[in-house]
This record gives C-alpha cells, sequence and structure tokens, in this order.
C-alpha cells in the first residue's frame, strides 16, 4: 500500500491509478466527491471541490446551451436557431466553440447540450431544445457532444428523460409508454451516449410513471449503463434529488449543486446577502424557506434549504448497510474516469478560448443559417438597395433578443438590435425610422436575481420612446404609411422555469394588424422561442423567423432581409394553426391533471399527429423558403442491408442567385398492422448551390427507421411490407416517392 499521505503519481497507468484513488480515499472523502460543494471563485454552477490530501483536483460545472454563464462570454443562438439548419457539421462546430468556451472561463463541464423532446408548443425551454422530432435531435446533440468534448471540455446530455414542460416540472409525472420512450424521448439520449460517448448525462426534475428521474433504477441503470454501456457519471438537475439513499442504489452519481439554495451563490438577490451576514448560529434554511416560501414552485423539493442528501445522511445510510460503499466506489469511479478522460487530473486540458471574435462570426453564422423564411409573397424579400425609407418598427427593436430567461442566459461584451443593424447595413442611403409602436415587453433574459429575490425582478418599464413619450401604435402607423417597406420586430418572452403562451405578449399582434393595414409591404421578423399564432400571417408580406438570434441579432437580421444570407433554415417544429390541432391539446395531456401528464398522444408527437390526423398545420415541420428556386430530379432508392435504404436525389438550383436547401427523406410503412405515423424523418441533408449549380446528395436510411418498438417483445421490430420514401422540402411538401419491400422480420439490437 502507497504511503497514503505520498500525492497521486500522475504515471501510475489510468485505471490502476483510478482504484488506487479509491483505495486511498476515506468514506467521507469518496461522499465529498459524489455531491456538490461551494466555488469558491464563485463563477462554477457545479462545483466538486479538490482532494488536496491526494492531489485530486476541483471538477468545475458551468451553464449552458447558449454559451457560457456568469462571465462575459460569446451569445449564440438559441439552440432551436442551431437546429432549423439541419447541419449536423456546423452543429459540430458550435459544440466546439462552445466547449472552447467553457474551457477558456476555466470550468470543466458543460451542463448542455439540452435537447429534450419540442412534445408541446408551450414548453418554456423550447428555445433551448431542438426539435419534435427523435432522428433530427439525434443527429444534432451527437454533434454538438462530440465538438463540446474533441474541444476538451465535458459534455452533459440533458434533461433525461421526458422532461417537456416547465408548469410542474419539478414535480409532474410524464405518464409515458415504453413504446414512446424508446421512438420519441430516449433516441437522443441513445445516440449521445452510443455514438458520441457523451461524458455526462443529466437527470431531470420530473417523474417518469410515478418514479422521479434522480431515482429511476430502469432510466438510470438498466437502460443508461447497462443497455446502452454509459460509463459516465449521471448528475441530478440543481435540487432535483429528493431520496438520497433511493437515488445512490437507483444510479445517480453525483446531487448538484450539493449546497442549500441559500448558501449557493444567487446573484443580486438582497434576501440571499441578507441571509449570507447572519452568524451560522442563526437558522438560515429555515429563514431561507421562510423568505423564499411566496415562489417556490408546486411540488418544490423540500431539501432545497438543507444539506445534500448526497452528504452526510448518504455517509449514514452506507454506515448503516443501506448502501453499499461499493455503490459509492462506482460513483467515484466513474466522475474519476471523466476527469482522468479530459485530462483534469493531470491538468493537461486545452486552454480554451472565452468570448472568442471567431465565436462571435460563428454565432452569426448559425443564426442566419438558423433564420427560416416562412412566407415571402410578391417576393418582397429580399430588401433591395435602393429602398428610399424603411420603419424599424416594434417594442423591442432596438435590442438585440440575446435569448431566454433562465439558467441559459448569457452575457456578451456586446450586442446589435435589428434597429442598428438595419440602419448599418443601408449605410446612410435609405432613411430608417423606428418607432416602438407599444410598451416594451419585458425581458425575461435581462431580468436580474433570482428565486430568493422577492419576487421583483429588474424592468426597465413601459420603454419610452426616443422622445419620453409613452410609445403610441398611433407613432407607428404613421411611420408605416410614410415609407417604401416596413419591418415589425415582435418577439416573445420564454423563460426556464414556466411555460409560454402561443399568442405573442403585450399589444403586439395589434401592432402588426394595424402597420398591415396601411403599409406598402410588411416584413415580420419573429424573434420567438417557438411556434406562435399569427392572426395577421395572411395580411403581410413577408414573415421571417430568427428565433433568438444571439449577440450578432442587428446582423442576423439585417443580411436575412438585405438577401446577403438565404435564409437556409427549416423549421425543426410544427407550427400549428389553433392550440387544439396540437396532439396535447387536453388537460390530461398537458399541463396534466393532479401533476401527471398523460403522454396519450404516444409517438404521435408533433407532424407525426398532424399527418396522422390530417390536420393542415400554418407552417409544417421542415418548411422554409429560400430567395431562389430548386428542382429535384433523379430521385432513386436502392435497398440494402446497412443502410437498408439508400436515396440519391440531384438537387439543381434553378433560380437567379446562390441559396441553401435541406433535402429531407422520410420513411412510412403502407399498411401498418400496428398503428404507427404516416412518415418519420428518415435522413436529411443541408447542400448550398450557387445559381445554376447541381448537385446528387446520397442519404443512408438505417434499418432503425423501418422499425418500431414492440413493447410485447421488447425490441426494435421491422414488419414485413412496403414501406415508401417520401423525398422532399417538408413533411407536406413531398417531391418524390418510392417504394421498398422489407422481407425479412428480424429483431433489431
Ligand atoms: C437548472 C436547469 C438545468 C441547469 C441547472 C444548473 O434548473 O434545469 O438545465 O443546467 O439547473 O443551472
Amino acid at each position: 500500500m502507497t504511503d497514503p499521505e505520498t500525492p497521486m503519481d500522475a504515471a501510475v497507468p489510468t485505471s490502476e491509478r483510478i482504484e488506487s484513488l479509491i483505495d486511498r480515499l476515506t468514506l467521507e472523502e469518496k461522499i465529498d466527491l459524489i455531491h456538490g460543494g461551494i466555488d469558491p471563485d464563485g463563477l462554477a454552477t457545479g462545483y466538486v471541490p479538490p482532494v488536496e490530501r491526494l492531489g485530486i483536483p476541483a471538477l468545475s460545472m458551468v451553464d449552458g446551451p447558449m454559451g457560457v454563464r456568469d462571465v462575459t462570454a460569446t451569445a449564440f443562438p438559441a439552440s432551436i436557431a442551431l437546429a432549423s439548419a439541419w447541419d449536423t457539421d456546423l452543429a459540430y462546430e458550435q459544440g466546439e466553440a462552445l466547449g472552447r468556451e467553457v474551457l477558456g472561463a476555466g470550468h470543466d463541464v458543460l451542463l448542455a447540450p439540452g435537447f429534450n423532446i419540442v412534445r408541446v408548443p408551450q414548453c418554456g425551454r423550447t428555445f433551448e431544445y431542438y426539435s419534435e422530432d427523435p432522428h433530427l435531435s439525434s443527429r444534432l446533440a451527437t454533434e454538438t457532444v462530440e465538438g463540446v468534448q474533441d474541444a476538451g471540455a465535458i459534455a452533459t446530455a440533458k434533461h433525461y428523460v421526458a422532461n417537456n414542460q416547465e408548469q410542474d416540472r419539478h414535480a409532474v409525472s410524464a405518464e409515458v409508454s415504453e413504446r414512446a420512450l424508446r421512438e420519441i424521448y430516449l433516441p437522443a439520449f441513445e445516440a449521445a451516449v452510443e455514438e458520441a460517448d457523451v461524458g455526462s448525462v443529466m437527470a431531470a426534475y420530473n417523474q417518469i410513471n410515478g418514479t422521479y428521474a434522480t431515482e429511476h433504477e430502469w432510466l438510470l441503470s438498466d437502460v443508461l449503463k447497462d443497455e446502452w454501456d454509459f460509463d459516465g457519471y449521471v448528475v441530478s438537475d440543481w435540487w432535483a434529488t429528493t431520496d438520497g439513499v433511493a437515488a445512490a442504489n437507483a444510479g445517480l452519481d453525483v446531487d448538484m449543486p450539493g449546497v442549500p439554495l441559500h448558501e449557493w451563490h444567487v446573484e443580486g438577490s438582497p434576501v440571499h446577502d441578507l441571509i449570507g451576514t447572519l452568524p451560522d448560529s442563526f437558522p438560515k434554511g429555515t429563514l431561507a424557506k421562510l423568505a423564499a416560501s411566496p415562489w417556490l414552485p408546486e411540488g418544490a423539493n423540500p431539501n432545497l434549504f438543507e444539506e445534500s442528501v448526497f452528504g452526510e445522511s448518504l455517509r449514514e445510510a452506507v454506515e448503516r448497510g443501506k448502501v453499499p460503499e461499493t455503490t459509492i466506489d462506482g460513483k467515484v469511479r466513474r466522475v474519476f474516469g471523466q476527469m482522468e478522460r479530459f485530462g483534469i487530473f493531470d491538468d493537461d486540458q486545452p486552454d480554451g478560448a472565452l468570448d472568442a471574435p471567431e465565436h462571435h462570426d460563428l454565432a452569426r453564422r448559425v443564426a442566419e443559417r438558423g433564420a427560416v423564411l416562412l412566407r415571402n409573397e410578391e417576393a418582397t424579400l429580399p430588401l433591395s438597395e435602393d429602398l428610399d425609407s424603411i420603419a424599424v418598427i416594434g417594442p423591442n427593436a432596438e435590442t438585440a433578443k440575446i435569448g431566454g430567461g433562465g439558467s441559459s442566459e448569457v452575457t456578451p461584451a456586446a450586442s446589435i438590435g435589428p434597429l442598428s443593424g438595419i440602419r448599418e447595413r443601408v449605410d446612410g442611403g435609405t432613411t430608417v425610422e423606428f418607432a416602438r409602436g407599444v410598451e416594451r415587453i419585458e425581458d425575461p433574459h435581462d431580468a436580474e436575481g433570482g428565486i430568493l429575490d422577492l419576487g421583483v425582478s429588474a424592468s426597465d418599464g413601459p420603454g419610452l420612446n426616443d422622445d419620453g413619450e409613452v410609445p403610441e401604435i398611433g407613432d407607428a402607423v404613421a411611420a408605416a404609411r410614410r415609407v417604401d417597406v416596413t419591418v415589425v420586430v415582435v418577439q416573445d418572452d420564454a423563460t426556464e422555469s414556466e411555460d409560454r403562451s402561443l399568442w405573442l405578449p403585450g399589444d403586439q399582434d395589434e401592432l402588426v394588424a394595424r402597420v398591415a393595414d396601411v403599409a406598402d409591404r410588411t416584413v415580420v421578423v419573429c424573434n420567438t422561442g417557438g411556434p406562435i399564432r399569427m392572426p395577421w400571417a395572411g395580411d403581410v408580406e413577408a414573415i421571417v423567423e430568427t428565433w433568438y438570434p444571439g449577440q450578432e441579432d442587428g446582423h442576423v437580421t439585417a443580411s436575412v432581409l438585405f438577401g446577403d444570407v438565404d435564409p437556409g433554415g427549416r423549421l425543426p417544429v410544427t407550427f400549428g394553426r389553433r392550440i387544439d390541432d396540437y396532439p396535447a391539446a387536453t388537460e390530461e395531456r398537458y399541463p396534466g391533471v393532479g401533476l401527471q401528464a398523460e403522454y396519450g398522444e404516444g409517438v404521435f408527437v408533433g407532424y407525426r399527429h398532424f399527418d396522422a390526423e390530417n390536420v393542415k398545420p400554418e407552417y409544417p415541420f421542415g418548411h422554409g423558403l429560400s430567395y431562389t428556386d430548386f428542382e429535384y430530379t433523379d430521385v432513386s432508392v436502392k435497398s440494402g442491408d446497412s443502410p437498408e435504404a439508400t436515396v440519391e436525389v440531384t438537387v439543381e438550383n434553378v433560380g437567379e442567385r446562390e441559396g441553401r436547401d435541406v433535402v429531407q427523406v422520410y420513411v412510412g410503412p403502407e399498411d401498418p398492422a400496428t398503428p404507427r405515423p404516416p412518415k418519420e424523418l428518415a435522413a436529411f441533408e443541408s447542400v448550398a448551390l450557387e445559381a445554376g449549380g447541381q448537385t446528387t446528395v446520397e442519404l443512408e436510411i438505417e434499418s432503425r427507421a423501418f422499425a418500431y418498438y414492440d413493447e410485447d417483445d421488447g425490441a426494435w421490430t421491422v414488419p414485413d411490407g412496403e414501406y415508401t420514401i417520401f423525398v422532399g422540402r417538408s413533411a407536406r411538401n413531398v417531391l418524390a416517392e418510392a417504394s421498398v419491400t422489407v422481407s425479412e422480420t428480424t429483431p433489431l439490437e
């Protein structure tokens, strides 16, 4: 036995080193390695303190999917904007940049990407996720994770699993079939583990079929660790763990943040600061609980103001034999395994680059690629260079829509809003007027404080006009009358911990309608965190969805509106006409009754439902226009073994300018014995072509695309029969079909 006081010998072979370390650790030290502690710098979102005695370094974790929080960093666009580009290479680039920013900020772990399926458009965190479709989500999740980890940071796949709404998120139980889990909610996590070897997975707040995700043995141990062979660590969502012993035995490895809420660094909260100044003899937890109780969500974790359930109480449970010490060793081993894999033990990590200029360029490129041109009548867009006058209208049109509210918030060093972006773009050659039209929308991204701030969030009030007046729609209408083109920038106010309305907040719908009544041409730019209702859609000439474009908002808006880039985005979520058109349109399904959300729609999520029920969407999944035109020819389908089929399509840009298109391939059984969606996305590719250019894309369809999960057999199954291959530009714009026969029924692993 080496002298236990001798610092770890970095030359010791990795696995031997880890085993040697575990041998030397006391139980108390092991326990301290599997729950969070206080980061002395106060910048880590989650922090596992070092074990100085053995030379074990700290492990520092930081949010989030759109950039590094709590420091000045690149504010990348919303994840749904990245998803709208339908480009796996771009997802990899985005991941790599995020990883570099994390390391540049001095952390080791990125608490992202998040890729819960957008089951309901009201989900408040839709902006932080990718899509309603598991194939698109899987491809993007895999590439983003690979990018983050190739940059040298540990990625965290979140939130495992079926965390599909914010309302009652701490307690709601997703009552969901295994088939829907396997076909819809698990695939992106499965891909992140099996294809990208993700270093950590975050267990969600909610329950799944009555068991909390943090203590769900089937999900954490049977599926994730045994079936998918996951060798990283499972971290809880923040204050998500309710029962330490149950969680430890079920497969949770690390409890975060591991400190009571009133000891966690809640920025700008007067109550938090007050409690912090009290002497330790004070019952701080009780006081904090009292102060926060008016704002605590229903079903909030009772341990919010207590010590970690993976702390002293777990150590006692081990000593009482309720949790084997070998189980604790296994958790430490998983954490150490990732620390070793990413060079943290040997202080051998890349430097990274925080707030790097090349990341600002990437943020712009991702947002431009994610811009979706929903409507463009009379070729209103792109705007011409020789316009005499433009009116830019909107309550927040002068400020960049950086992101949504909550843990994904990022503070960029600089940002540019649509008004400045357009003014900069026309460069004095065109008069650009501005009118707010209606009161500013209070942006949750910019709200101050946290859960202990007595519920008061900063706001800059009604947002007076430049002349100090309360904005009037009349001013905006008058401006619209005067100019050649009116650009109305609307936004919503999505945030974590609350679900979102599909209606624009404030009087924005009235503003658009009144302006459209008088304007020569009206262009609406939507900065929204997901689908919205558009009662004015038929009254305006053009609509562009740019989601939350991040710090480069103004440059993105201008370059898309003036055609410097072709809006290559395609919708990763369906925009329905009415709330009732969506699959989870009953209270039982969403938000649930008695903290139970019935996933009664099964696998019929998103366009799967719209197709199966033949409901016409406002804008379908995969929809997006271009400034040029494309034709598909020479579509051919070859059956094979692996891949199951290969689709070849020749795409030609038959327009007058360069542009981008996304070729989409769907598969659907022609006469299924089991209820199955009419078509499901199986492959896609984004192509850029000069005017007159053409390319032939080859898309591989794996056998899983033909399969459904048979709960009775507990296996993926491809029934014999005919399958249609749909090739098109959206779920509702199919340009070619082909039929393939699958003749053998072979259970798939
Ligand atoms: C939050 C979020 C999670 C985030 C974590 C740390 O509640 O659910 O996405 O990474 O806590 O901020």
